[in-house]
C-alpha cells in the first residue's frame, strides 16, 4: 500500500474513493457561458489573493481558522465542473484529489468520519487541491431525528466535515448536480457558488472543435460543427462522448486506415445515439410515478360535466358519469 491515504484509512475501498493527479487540463480546455467564467473568475481571484492577504499581509495570524477556500460548482451533469476543478489546480500548481464520497462512506459503523479526516490530512500532506466529487450526499442536511443509528453517523459526518473545513486553510471544491439540500452550517462555509450552466449554440460550437485534436484528427470536408451546435441542445459531456463514438464509427469503416475520416454523418450519429441513450436512463431512473389516486374534488367533477355537454355526448352516458361519480364520493365518505 503505497498511498499514505490507503495506510490511513486501512480498507481497500479507498482505492476507489480517493484519486491524486497533477493535473493536465487547464481553462483552455474549457469553454464556459459567460455567467460562469464571470463566477469562475471571481473564485479564482480568491484563491490567488489568498497569499497576498492572508501570509503577505498577515491577516492568516490573526485569523487562524475558517480560512478554507470552499467553493461549490454546482450543474447539470457534463457542464464542466470536474475538469475547472483540474484547471483550478493547475492554475494553482497544485495537485488534486478527488474523493468520491459515496465510496469514502464506510460500511463500517463509525468509519465514515475517520475516512473524511483521513482524507483532509491528505490533502494537507500534499498540499492539494481537494475535489468532492458528487457531493450532494456528503453535505446534505442533517436529520433532527436520530433514532437510527445511521441518522447518527450522518450528523457525525457532517460535523466532522465542518471542523475539518474551519481548521483546513486550502482549497475545497464540491461538485454537485443538486445543492438544494445543503446543510445551512455547511452553506455559511462555502465562499462561493459556481453555476454551470448548459452551454448555448456558440459555447456548444467551441466545444466540438475542442474534442478534436488540432491538426491529427481527420476530418472530413463536410464537418459543420456549427450546424451540430444548433441542432442538439447538449452538454459538453454529450459532446465529448458523441466524438468518441463517431471516432469510433469511422475507424470501424472497411479501407486502409489512411483513407479513413470523420464525417458530418458519424458527429449526427454519435450525437443521436448519445441523446437516445440518455433518453433510456431517463425513462428507467428519473421518471416520476404518476399517481393514479387523486382526491375527491366536487368542482373538477362539476367542469368535467360541462365539458362533457359541450362535447354533445349523450345524457345517457353522463347520467352514467354522473353515477359513478356518485358511487366514488359515497365510498370515500365512508372510508373517511
Ligand atoms: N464546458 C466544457 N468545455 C469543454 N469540454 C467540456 C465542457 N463540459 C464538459 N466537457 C467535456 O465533457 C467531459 C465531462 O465533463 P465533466 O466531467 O467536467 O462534467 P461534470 O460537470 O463534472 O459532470 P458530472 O456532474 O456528471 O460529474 C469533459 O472531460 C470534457 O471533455
Ligand atoms: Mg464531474
Amino acid at each position: 500500500m503505497a498511498n499514505p491515504l490507503l495506510r490511513a484509512l486501512g480498507f481497500s475501498d479507498a482505492k476507489r474513493a480517493v484519486d491524486s493527479i497533477a493535473p493536465r487540463r487547464t481553462f483552455d480546455d474549457v469553454v464556459l457561458p459567460p455567467a460562469t467564467r464571470r463566477a469562475l473568475e471571481q473564485a479564482l481571484v480568491q484563491v490567488t489573493s489568498f497569499d497576498l492577504i492572508f501570509h503577505q499581509w498577515g491577516l492568516g495570524e490573526r485569523h487562524r481558522n475558517g480560512l478554507a477556500l470552499a467553493f461549490n460548482f454546482a450543474g447539470p451533469s457534463g457542464t464542466g465542473k470536474t475538469i475547472c476543478a483540474e484547471a483550478v489546480a493547475h492554475a494553482l500548481g497544485r495537485r488534486l484529489l478527488t474523493v468520491r464520497y459515496a465510496e469514502v462512506e464506510s460500511m463500517w459503523m463509525g468509519e465514515t468520519p475517520k475516512n473524511v479526516a483521513a482524507v483532509f490530512r491528505l490533502a494537507r500532506e500534499q498540499d492539494a487541491v481537494l475535489l468532492f466529487d458528487e457531493a450532494d450526499a456528503i453535505a446534505s442536511r442533517r436529520s433532527a431525528s436520530v433514532e437510527h443509528a445511521f441518522q447518527r453517523e450522518t450528523n457525525t459526518v457532517v460535523s466532522v466535515l465542518l471542523q475539518e473545513l474551519e481548521a483546513f486553510n486550502g482549497v475545497v471544491i464540491f461538485a454537485t448536480n443538486m445543492a438544494a439540500n445543503f446543510d445551512p452550517a455547511f452553506e455559511r462555509r462555502i465562499r462561493t457558488h459556481v453555476l454551470f450552466d448548459m452551454p448555448g449554440v456558440v459555447e456548444r460550437e467551441q466545444i466540438w472543435r475542442v474534442q478534436v485534436h488540432p491538426t491529427r484528427t481527420p476530418l472530413a470536408a463536410d464537418v459543420d460543427f456549427h450546424a451540430l451546435a444548433e441542432r442538439y441542445e447538449a452538454s459538453g459531456g454529450d459532446i465529448h462522448n458523441a466524438v468518441l463514438k463517431a471516432a469510433m464509427m469511422a475507424a470501424g469503416e472497411p479501407g486502409p486506415d489512411a483513407s479513413k475520416s470523420i464525417h458530418q454523418r458519424h458527429l449526427d450519429d454519435g450525437m443521436r445515439d448519445v441523446l437516445a441513450g440518455k433518453r433510456v436512463m431517463h425513462q428507467t431512473l428519473a421518471r416520476p410515478v404518476e399517481s393514479t389516486i387523486t382526491a375527491f374534488d366536487p368542482a373538477e367533477v362539476l367542469r368535467r360535466l360541462e365539458s362533457q355537454l359541450h362535447n354533445g355526448r349523450t345524457p345517457v352516458s353522463i347520467a352514467f358519469l354522473a353515477l359513478i361519480i356518485a358511487i366514488v364520493a359515497l365510498i370515500l365518505a365512508v372510508v373517511r
